[in-house]
């Protein structure tokens, strides 16, 4: 089955309107073009408390993977990271370690970005960059690994 999959934009500026989400729609078409349905989107300013609300209210609606672009650089407001850590059951650190690698090839830059994935109950949230090019891009580095993990998390534990 496709993966139930929710996007969410993490800018103030686009939940302000003061300019157009790029980012979550880039996600979108990356998402189904692996072949996973995205069922549900959002668009949240750079609020601990307005991104924790955005990943449960996803989780509630049936997404086991949860995409978010923006909020994971050095700028002040940038508070992504620290909003997943707070809800998360675990991180799993290869997966940013993996996209800043690959990322760091691209544009000196990627040093700055604090990308991660976490278990957040039973679904995956990958934290990925504002720029919507760099969000496509860090997903195609960790792209393998996703259908298993998930797979792992949808599964009923078996007391032994
Ligand atoms: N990673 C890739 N692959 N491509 C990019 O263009 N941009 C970087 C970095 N990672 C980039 C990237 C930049 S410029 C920043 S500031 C950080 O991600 C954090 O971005 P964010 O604060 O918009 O989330």
């Amino acid at each position: 089955m496709a993966i139930q999959t929710g996007v969410i934009t993490i800018s103030d500026r686009a939940s302000k309107g003061l300019y157009d989400d790029l980012g979550g729609p880039a996600l979108k078409e990356a998402a189904t073009g692996y072949g996973w349905s995205v069922i549900a989107e959002k668009l949240v300013p750079d609020e601990k408390s307005e991104i924790q609300r955005g990943i449960q209210e996803l989780i509630n609606k049936g997404c086991a993977l949860i995409l978010t672009t923006g909020g994971t650089g050095v700028a002040l407001r940038d508070v992504t990271p620290e909003a997943v850590r707070e809800i998360a059951v675990r991180e799993l650190p290869g997966f940013g370690e993996i996209m800043r690698i690959e990322s760091m090839k691209i544009t000196k830059n990627a040093i700055l970005s604090r990308n991660l994935a976490a278990v957040v109950q039973r679904s995956l949230v990958i934290c990925l960059p504002g720029k919507p090019s760099g969000a496509v891009e860090c997903l195609s580095f960790v792209v393998g690994a996703i259908p298993h993990c998930v797979e792992v998390l949808s599964e009923v534990p078996t007391s032994c």
